[in-house]
């Protein structure tokens, strides 16, 4: 299973890509008005930290509009995928982006239905909402577990990509449930990492440790 960050900020990029753990970023319009700046820049240098798949996502609601902000985004770098969110002229785009040879991540979708057609416009990357859907008291990872099951069931040429993952439970359930990417909030990623008793277990030998090789240094 890939993860990818769900990040517009390039200092975590830089923290989690040292990590190892990187394979890909997504970005969205809500998560880059929280950095500023030139998009493209920000893209590009998202670009030069990961050489896996960075999502840019249109924000242009009319099927030249979507076409014309994918093609610009395509020619930043061989990496980005153009993120068009699930409609019915962003199912065009998507299908014109596919001709064109430009992937594509399907974003904001809400239903397996809405996944299986997003891959048949073209969509490498599908995207189902986990965590908006548990706000609306639905179940969202069971989008995750329809939609990965059809994909595998009918061999579709795309990729479920689990986000609006918003606790490290998230992960694992979407793991098991099938899916081949999850893109993580940079907090959800570093609380994969700790553990109460892996904190305490390191503060332990540290001590004993220190302990030990002062008692050595007693008896000379
Ligand atoms: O990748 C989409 C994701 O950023 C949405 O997350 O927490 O705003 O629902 P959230």
């Amino acid at each position: 299973m890939k993860l990818f960050l769900d990040s517009a900020d390039l200092d975590e990029i830089r923290t989690a890509v040292r990590w190892g753990v990187v394979d890909g970023v997504t970005t969205n319009p809500s998560l880059y008005a929280r950095v500023g700046g030139s998009y493209d820049d920000v893209l590009r240098e998202i670009c030069r930290l990961t050489s896996g798949p960075v999502s840019a996502e249109v924000v242009a609601d009319d099927v030249d509009g979507m076409l014309d902000e994918g093609r610009h985004f395509a020619k930043l770098a061989p990496n980005i995928v153009v993120k068009v969110a699930m409609s019915e002229n962003g199912l065009e785009a998507i299908s014109r982006f596919a001709e064109e040879g430009i992937r594509t991540n399907c974003t904001l979708i809400f239903s397996a239905n809405q996944g299986l057609l997003a891959a048949k416009a073209g969509a490498s990357l599908l995207s189902p909402f986990v965590g908006r859907l548990d706000d609306i008291n639905e179940e969202g990872m069971n989008v995750i577990r329809e939609l990965a099951d059809i994909v595998n069931l009918h061999e579709l040429d795309s990729e479920v990509l689990a986000a609006s993952i918003r606790h490290p439970r998230h992960v694992t359930d979407a793991a098991l449930a099938g899916a081949h990417v999850a893109t993580l909030p940079f907090k959800v990623l570093r609380q994969m990492i700790h553990h109460p008793l892996t904190d305490s277990g390191i503060a332990q030998f540290k001590a004993d440790w220190a302990q030990a090789r002062a008692e050595a240094a007693a008896k000379g």
